[in-house]
């Protein structure tokens, strides 16, 4: 559906993730390595606070979810239990002219589709990165990378339960790196083959299901418009019965407008008991739950929200991408939710002189207290602003000749490129302000919920 299509391309956001340190291609100087992506300086920051917004969210503002961190290499058997080993595949197919290799669910016809070349018979191909444990590479030392930081939290279940003294329901969430060898990768950040996930289980008893179910797609939907996403550019999904993985009951994909098209950005599924009774069989030990109120015992179901932190990156980005003309020129903006913004507060003095200076730093160091700040005298004041605005900081504060004799500063805000000068001793207490979302000279585009600074 070509006019559902976004319309900045994914090649302005891969300039300018490169051209502002936020994301370059792996191994540059090597050539690159296919789908692989580092973060740079300021997408570092990004990504931090995507992830501290999430973990905010779901850990620390709730009382019935709390943290860990596992493994990512667990036991083999483990793998075999979720059914990862048996039937985490995809269908490969190879052309027989170019060999160029092709996911043959994802083909539209039968030939292959850069030359037209015959392809051979589908084979299922899976996913999982295996690697040998120790000195020895022989079929006892198998270990293999996580595909999913699910599996961490399912052995979890019982120590997490007992040690927290939790009763259902309550969740678990983690945040880290899982690993797919695709066939088939692309769209920047959005297919890698390394890749990091934030995943909630959260343990219900059985009948009550669905209910959480739809509370969690609620309010994983509402995460997303709270940090700034266009409503618009956001929809639900749910799979249909062919589509549904090997251990879901039910599932919602939350789908952002990508350049590409809508895609996945999250899915919460419904796992039902698969996961623990799959452990409790495999492993021998009982996972299941007394439950004290109505005295049975039995097997809890899982309702799981699983989102992909590079995914919710792109999105991010790509949501907050903007052009307007600022001084007769066209200008980059990302108007990125303050909470996201790798730097709230550039600290710019006029010019280089050194009378300013002292007073520049001064305030730097003040401001750089409280914020995440940067200093900037390099060229003039509005290539400095244009910088800030494609890095996405929502505030510059700007002194000159006259803060010397008045002691009073400019703050300059990104969206609406409004300014109000105010005294020095005001300014972090206004900042604060403001970055919580308070009203600039015209209405702040973000909301003034899920706002983090370096104070709270
Ligand atoms: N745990 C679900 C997924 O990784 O897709």
């Amino acid at each position: 559906m070509p006019e559902e299509k976004r319309k900045v391309d994914m090649d302005k956001i891969v300039s300018l993730c490169k051209r502002r340190g936020f994301i370059f291609p792996s191994s540059e100087i090597y050539g690159g390595l296919n789908s692989c992506w580092d973060y740079g300086p300021l997408g570092v920051e990004l990504k931090r606070n995507v992830r501290d917004a999430w973990w905010r969210a779901v850990v620390q503002e709730r009382d019935d979810v709390v943290g860990i961190d596992a493994s990512i290499m667990m036991h083999p058997q483990a793998w075999v239990a979720s059914g990862h080993v048996e039937g985490f595949s995809d269908p490969l197919v190879e052309c027989k002219n170019c060999h160029l290799r092709w996911r043959a669910d994802q083909l539209s016809g039968e030939k292959c589709p850069d030359c037209d070349g015959e392809l051979t018979e589908p084979k299922m191909f899976n996913l999982m990165f295996k690697t040998f444990m120790g000195p020895v590479e022989d079929n006892a030392n198998v270990v293999y990378l996580r595909p999913e930081t699910a599996q961490g939290i399912f052995v979890n279940f019982e120590n997490v339960r007992s040690t927290m003294r939790k009763k259902l329901p309550f969740g678990i969430a983690q945040i880290g790196k899982s690993f797919r060898n695709e066939i088939t990768t692309g769209n920047f950040i959005f297919r890698t083959r390394e890749f990091e996930q934030m995943e909630i289980e959260y343990f219900v008893k059985p009948d009550t299901d669905d209910e959480w179910f739809n509370y969690w797609v609620k309010e994983r939907f509402n995460w997303y418009l709270k940090l700034g996403i266009k409503k618009e550019n956001l929809r639900l999904r749910r799979h249909g019965k062919e589509e549904l993985a090997h251990y879901a009951k039910d599932c919602y994909d939350i789908e952002y407008l990508f350049p590409m098209g809508w895609s996945e950005l999250e899915g919460v599924a419904n796992r039902g008991d698969f996961d623990l009774a799959q452990h409790a069989k495999h492993s021998g030990k009982g996972l299941d739950y007394f439950d004290e109120e109505t005295n049975e015992r039995y097997v809890p179901y899982v309702i799981e929200p699983s989102a992909g932190v590079d995914r919710s990156v792109l999105a991010f980005l790509v949501d907050s991408y903007d052009e307007d003309i600022a001084e007769g020129e066209t200008r980059v903006v990302l108007r990125l939710h303050p909470a996201l913004a790798p730097i709230k507060v550039a600290v710019l003095p006029l010019s280089r002189n050194e009378k300013l200076v002292p007073m520049a730093r001064e305030v730097y160091t003040e401001v750089h207290r409280h914020f995440m700040t940067q200093y900037d005298d390099a060229q003039s004041i509005g290539r400095r602003y244009r910088r800030q605005d494609e890095a996405g900081t929502p505030f510059c504060v700007t002194i000159d000749f006259q803060s010397l004799e008045d002691k009073q500063v400019t703050i300059r805000e990104r969206d609406g490129m409004a300014q109000i000068r105010l005294p020095l001793r005001d300014l972090v207490s206004t900042l604060q302000a403001k970055l919580s979302g308070e009203a600039f000279t015209t209405q702040p585009t973000w909301s003034a919920k899920a706002v983090g600074t370096r104070e709270d």
